[in-house]
């Protein structure tokens, strides 16, 4: 695992931006793996940016994102879908037909599930993925849990999660309970990842990622055992590294 710790939020977004710009770069047809969440819209706003600037073109890319509330649909503000299209699709060239989400309200979710690991194997498999951090430890919505899923599955949120998502909602209330989420081995699939962290809240979290113990009472710690991932903090979330 290399750690890289930036002096702020702005800085580690950039140092993502870079990595990531770099990879479309070096290979136009990269297939990405995308997170939502806070920790990851100053990536995106760099990116946007790049875009802009026509330093890195996406009109080959093709995209999977981790993961998606359980009976939202993507018109829903608060979906995941409603969020990559605010904040990244709709402001750079990733042709429609190459973005995916996983659906929160396919009749037969079971299916749908194994329709999108399906499709992330068809598409060679994801070169580049981004993931976020839950407090507890969470990638994608790989909730601590004696057992965690494989492939992409329908899966309980945790109360602390909920709580901590409810940030974004009218009322704890509204939070779903539920989510679909691509499975731990779905994601240590991936050829390269890159982890990003910012603020004191992270930094227990982080701790437990980078050193002690792969388990999945911390389902980020896995990432251990992945050849190639690089963790860009900003230096509240390197807190308790030693
Ligand atoms: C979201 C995701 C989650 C988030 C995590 C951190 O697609 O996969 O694991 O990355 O919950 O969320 P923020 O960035 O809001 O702190």
């Amino acid at each position: 695992m290399r750690v890289l710790i930036e002096k702020d939020y702005t800085e580690m977004s950039k140092k993502a931006a870079l990595m990531v710009a770099g990879q479309v770069l070096l290979q136009p047809a990269t297939v990405l793996g995308l997170a939502t969440g806070s920790t990851t819209l100053g990536l995106y706003q760099e990116l946007i940016g790049m875009y802009r600037r026509g330093e890195v073109d996406f009109a080959n890319v093709t995209t999977f994102n981790l993961d998606e509330y359980y009976s939202l649909g993507p018109d829903h503000p608060q979906s995941y879908h409603y969020f990559m299209y605010e904040n990244l699709f709709n402001h750079i060239n990733v042709k429609a037909e190459r973005i995916h989400l996983p659906s929160g309200t396919a009749a037969d979710i079971k299916a749908a599930c194994a329709a999108y690991e399906r499709k992330i194997t068809e598409a060679g498999g994801i070169d580049l993925q981004v993931l976020g951090v839950g407090v507890n430890g969470h990638i994608g919505f790989n909730e601590p849990n004696p057992s965690l899923p494989v492939y992409t599955d329908l899966v309980d949120l945790t109360e602390e999660t909920i709580q901590v998502n409810s940030r974004f909602f009218r009322s704890v209330e509204e939070v779903p309970r539920q989510a679909v989420t691509m499975g731990i081995g779905t994601i240590l699939k991936a050829r390269r990842i890159i982890l990003l962290a910012n603020g004191r809240h992270k930094a227990e979290a982080i701790r437990k990622t980078v050193s002690g113990m792969v388990t999945s009472a911390c389902p980020s710690s896995f990432l251990q055992t992945h050849p190639d991932v690089t963790i860009i903090l900003d230096q509240e979330a390197a807190a308790l590294l030693g």
